[in-house]
């Protein structure tokens, strides 16, 4: 195991990171795009959000995530069966946040959040198309209600540990070559957009 310091708002530090792994290793097999924010230090329901707040939110959860993934690129293709896992969330999901049988639909209105994971779903499906030929596949996931200090802030009940949210990272980053790419998964399978 090798750390590294990475800020994915910092193009200097990712830059510093690629050529790192480069030196080291030459080429780079799995990146899981997992780092995050919620924005729940300020207001971000619609109505009354801080535009800056969500700009920030965004920056972490939507625009760190095509600097990273395009800086780590050269190194991706260099391996035989290079996987990209997005750590999306279920909130990211327009289904279900606009099916009146779901919770989810009867949670208030986000401007930050939750628009940062649907857009990066949005995204995933877009570099899924645009990497399929060089046979990089990339996924979104949602890992569940977990114990983590994101949900300890914002006081939510939460039924999962970590090792449980890992696991469909792990799951999606080690498909085989036939595997699906471009969509959007937890434990049970297939979550709908
Ligand atoms: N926990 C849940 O229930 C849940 C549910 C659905 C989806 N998710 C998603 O799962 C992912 C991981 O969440 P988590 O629960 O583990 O949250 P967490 O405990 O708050 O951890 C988030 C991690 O992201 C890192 N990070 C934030 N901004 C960064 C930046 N600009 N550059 C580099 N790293 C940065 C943080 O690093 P520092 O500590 O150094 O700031 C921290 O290690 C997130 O994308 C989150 O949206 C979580």
């Amino acid at each position: 195991m090798h750390a590294i310091m990475l800020d994915i708002t910092d193009a200097a530090t990712i830059e510093a990171a690629a050529d790192r792994i480069g030196d080291r290793f030459g080429r780079l097999d799995v990146l899981v795009n997992n780092a995050g924010i919620s924005g729940s230090s300020g207001p971000t329901a619609p109505a009354t959000a801080d535009l800056d707040l969500v700009r920030r939110v965004f920056e972490t959860n939507f625009f760190g995530v095509i600097a990273v993934t395009n800086a780590m690129l050269p190194l991706l293709s260099r391996s035989a069966a290079a996987r990209i896992v997005n750590v999306s969330s279920g909130i990211g999901s327009l289904a279900r946040m606009t099916d009146p049988e779901h919770y989810m639909s009867r949670l208030a209105g986000h401007a930050a959040y939750p628009p940062s994971k649907t857009a990066l779903n949005a995204l995933s499906v877009q570099y899924a198309k645009d990497l399929r030929e060089r046979g990089i596949l990339v996924n979104a996931c949602t890992p569940g209600p977990c114990a983590t200090d994101f949900t300890r802030h914002l006081g939510l009940p939460v039924t999962r540990t970590a090792d449980d949210g890992a696991a469909i990272m792990v799951r999606l980053a080690t498909l085989g070559a036939d595997g699906p790419t471009g969509g959007f998964f937890d434990d049970d399978g297939v979550v709908p957009w």
